[in-house]
């Protein structure tokens, strides 16, 4: 017996009812409920349909240890940044993407430490302080930070480069403050030789993103941060194509005055300085 639209919508919500955790419950009946209103809505046709679970066949395929191609999905479609919005804990600074580029191997520098050897950038006076929502400094909070070189390209895209290239975990220091000496990022294109390239390439859409440092934040006792912060003025900060650009998270990259301080890292010529004082929430 055939049923009703409607009829089917409550039938598949409620199939999830009997789900131990009733958070799942909740979430897939939503889940089934939007679904089936985009399905009602734009009268998918059943080539669409089949279009669509190709898509998700040919991103499984591509995907592996190294690039996840729905998570790609998750970010130029704007869900990513949506999952950051609506878990955005109150009076901390506003997380961002976390990207496809992330090293859980990078190792632990000193807090000061120069990332820029002799390679080709500007070089930038990164320092800062991380703080609670009070703007108390939180004692001996971890910066695991990484950027992309002056080619625009991360280690992981460039076999030239050494695997550490522009990364670093530091531990803050007793009043929260850190320092590191790092070059000013690039712009970059997402991947495109996925299908979620070539549904870029239908829609004629953005494949940029701006210039960003990725930073994560950390403190025992805190909701840890996932952010990036976005030089003023960079092609493409009104139009990334991740949604990943906040207020608060973009940052101006200013003459660094102060003379002593590329002599502190032992390095010539000028330097750009950056400062940011990043906000830790506690859990609710
Ligand atoms: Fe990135």
């Amino acid at each position: 017996m055939s049923l009703p639209n409607a009829a089917v919508t409550q039938e598949a919500m409620a199939s999830f009812a009997t789900a131990e955790n009733p958070r799942l419950a909740h979430v897939m009946a939503l889940l089934v409920k939007h679904l089936h209103a985009f399905v009602a809505e734009s009268k998918l046709s059943k080539d669409e349909w089949m279009q669509g679970l190709q898509f998700l066949t040919a991103s499984a395929a591509i995907t592996d240890e190294e690039r996840n191609e729905f998570s790609l999905f998750s970010d130029i479609m704007g869900i990513s940044s949506m999952v950051d919005v609506v878990s955005q804990p109150e009076g901390g600074t506003p997380s961002s993407v976390l990207g496809p580029f992330h090293n859980h191997d990078s190792l632990v520098r000193p807090n000061g430490v120069n990332l820029v050897q002799d390679q080709p950038g500007d070089k930038v006076w990164f320092h800062g302080r991380v703080l609670d929502v009070e703007g108390q400094p939180i004692a001996n909070a971890q910066i695991d930070f990484w950027q992309n070189a002056d080619n625009g390209l991360y280690p992981a895209q460039d076999p030239a480069q050494d695997p550490q290239n522009l990364r670093c975990k530091v531990q803050c220091d007793a009043q929260g403050g850190f320092e590191l000496l790092t070059i000013r990022p690039q712009p970059y294109t997402v991947p495109t030789d996925g299908p979620v390239g070539a549904l870029l390439a239908a829609s004629r859409r953005n494949i940029w993103r701006p210039a960003h440092y990725h930073v994560i934040v950390s403190a025992p006792g805190f909701v840890g941060l996932v952010t990036e912060l976005f030089p003023q003025g960079s092609a493409y900060i009104d139009n990334d194509t991740v949604f990943g650009v906040r207020p608060g998270l973009v940052v101006p990259f200013q003459p660094c005055q102060d003379p002593e301080v590329a002599q502190r890292f032992g390095v010539d010529g000028p330097l750009l300085e950056v400062s940011y004082e990043f906000r830790l929430a506690r859990p609710a």
